[in-house]
């Protein structure tokens, strides 16, 4: 096969070669679930460092625990769907370079929703604490506690959360200049129907 026709090819989707032009109602209702939930677990950290009580940040890491348990949940059940799921091809149009470009972004967005909830897990048992899951009880402990590995491990999660927050900006961004320069239907296609813009 001709290098630019490999190359057009890996841009594609590779799960399925359907032309539905829109995501499925699961992977919609995932992806638009996962937005929320990454948003809850910032949010739980800021609202930590901004608490008055010692008791009080204590909820909200548990909360923040609970949603990026949750993270990693919801993203193994979005692989393993996917892998069925009829998904949508990027405009005809559009370079090869800017879809090889847009599956890089989104492969490496399920990688750091897949490794940012370790860290978290391994992290929270190496500083000698339990995982809380809604208040309902805690997770088996999976490291003994190591205080040097703990810092690595903070300071990795930390990381991992810089790097979503670029890659999730830069992809946002794609998709709302999609919208609303290019005039395609590449944002549609992950929209609820009543959301949609006539075709
Ligand atoms: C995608 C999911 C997650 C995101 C985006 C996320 C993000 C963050 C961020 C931004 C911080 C602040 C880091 C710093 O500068 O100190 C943090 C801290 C922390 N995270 Fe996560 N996290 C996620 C999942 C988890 C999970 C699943 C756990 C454990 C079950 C966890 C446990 C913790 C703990 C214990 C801290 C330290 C809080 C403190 O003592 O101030 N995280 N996380
Ligand atoms: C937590 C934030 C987000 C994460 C982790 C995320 C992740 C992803 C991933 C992994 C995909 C690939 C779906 C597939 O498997 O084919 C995707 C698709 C998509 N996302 Fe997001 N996304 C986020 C936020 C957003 C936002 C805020 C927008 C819009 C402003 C958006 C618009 C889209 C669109 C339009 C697609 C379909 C693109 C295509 O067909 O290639 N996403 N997203």
């Amino acid at each position: 096969m001709h290098r630019s026709a490999i190359a057009r090819t890996a841009a594609e989707r590779p799960s399925s070669r359907s032309e539905v032009s829109s995501y499925d109602r699961v992977m919609k209702a995932v992806h638009w679930l996962t937005l929320l939930l990454v948003i809850g677990a910032f949010a739980c950290i800021w609202a930590e460092r901004q608490a008055d009580t010692k008791n009080e940040a204590e909820i909200f890491i548990h909360v923040h625990q609970s949603l990026g348990f949750t993270i990693l949940g919801l993203t193994i059940f979005r692989l393993y769907w996917r892998r069925r799921a009829e998904i949508p091809r990027l405009p005809v149009s559009l370079p090869v370079i800017q879809k090889l470009a847009a599956r890089a972004t989104e492969y490496l967005l399920y990688g750091l929703l897949s490794v940012q909830p370790v860290l978290g897990i391994l992290y929270t048992n190496a500083s000698r604490h339990l995982v809380n899951l809604y208040f309902l009880g805690d997770l088996p402990v999976v490291l003994g506690p190591d205080r040097m590995l703990a810092e690595r491990l903070i300071a990795l999660h930390d990381l991992v959360a810089v790097l979503l927050l670029i890659f999730i900006g830069l992809h946002a961004a794609a998709a709302l200049f999609h919208h609303f320069v290019r005039r395609d239907d590449v944002l549609n296609a992950m929209l609820p129907r009543w959301l949609q813009r006539p075709r």
